[in-house]
């Protein structure tokens, strides 16, 4: 069954003697409010370890609206159950003081990409991502991580930061997992009312339209109609569409390029939401 373990020493002593007996162990790194997305990480990582943990932590350095931090869904026992009913063997549930015993003032260098996109509407995120990333990789040790695509910066940026320390931590990307209509889900969408999540579907439609039209048309082309057909919507305020290349992050305009990556962020009401697709 599956344990629940709230400090760094009780996961040590709990772990080691796996490590001993030459267990791999997994980590899925999440905040919580699990649904089928986060579900398919410990899945995954069940694929690819002999032990999986996955952590549930509201990291308050990543957030940069406290609003946002303050309103984050908390539903920790069907948390709990979610975890149980997929197999997981060990959540990790620190506190604050147990992942932040003193004030720290953290910066590493995470590259040019860190201000690009999700860094430039949310500065200092990507510092506060990469700093619980790393302070859980030295709790749990994991021979493997598991992040979703959904957050595609993120899975870049973590990848720089394990460079950047040189840690023996295999990082694997998972594919995003939606709603039946298409909406990726997300914690967040649990603040979305119907009309509102009926807003939203138009983010998914607009990748899903310049994925299917990537063959026959010009980037410019793409872009301006996945920006036209989100702007029809009233409601849903866009904060960037983009095809990008997906190691960069940078506009791209050749469609011969290598792998290329459609990006979206915007608000649906108070409720900000991204997503994306490879185009080729
Ligand atoms: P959170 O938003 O809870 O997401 C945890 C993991 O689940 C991330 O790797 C995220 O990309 C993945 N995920 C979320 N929605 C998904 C979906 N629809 N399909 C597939 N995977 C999905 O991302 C974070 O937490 C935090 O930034 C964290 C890495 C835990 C650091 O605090």
């Amino acid at each position: 069954g599956l344990e629940v373990i709230n400090t760094i020493a009780g996961l040590n002593s709990l772990l080691k003697p796996l490590k001993l007996a030459q267990q791999k162990i997994a980590l899925v790194p999440t905040m919580g409010a699990l649904h089928k997305g986060h579900v398919s990480l410990v899945k995954i990582a069940q694929q690819h370890a002999d032990v999986v943990v996955c952590s549930i932590f509201v990291n308050p350095t990543q957030f940069t609206d406290p609003k946002d931090l303050e309103k984050y869904p908390r539903p920790l026992q069907h948390d709990i159950e979610m975890l149980q009913d997929a197999g997981c063997d060990y959540v990790f549930m620190p506190s604050v003081k147990e992942m932040y015993p003193v004030p720290e003032n953290w910066h590493i260098d995470l590259g040019p990409a860190e201000f690009l996109l999700e860094g430039e509407f949310r500065r200092g995120h990507y510092q506060g991502v990469t700093q619980i990333v790393k302070k859980l990789f030295d709790a749990v040790d994991p021979d493997l991580a598991f992040f979703g695509q959904k957050d595609f910066q993120q899975v870049l940026m973590i990848r720089n930061m394990v460079a950047h320390f040189n840690l023996p931590v295999n990082i694997i990307s998972c594919p995003i997992i939606r709603e039946e209509d298409g909406l990726a889900m997300s914690s967040r969408n649990i603040h979305l009312s119907a009309a509102e999540h009926e807003h939203a579907l138009v983010l998914s439609k607009a990748l899903t339209y310049v994925k299917d039209h990537f063959q026959t048309e010009s980037i410019d082309i793409l872009l301006k109609e996945a920006i036209a057909i989100i702007q029809s919507v009233k409601g849903v305020e866009l904060d960037y569409f983009t095809i990008a290349n997906s190691e960069t992050l940078l506009p791209e305009k050749d469609k011969a390029a290598q792998q290329l990556v459609a990006l979206v962020a915007a608000k649906v009401g108070e409720t900000r939401l991204i997503d994306n697709m490879m185009l080729n």
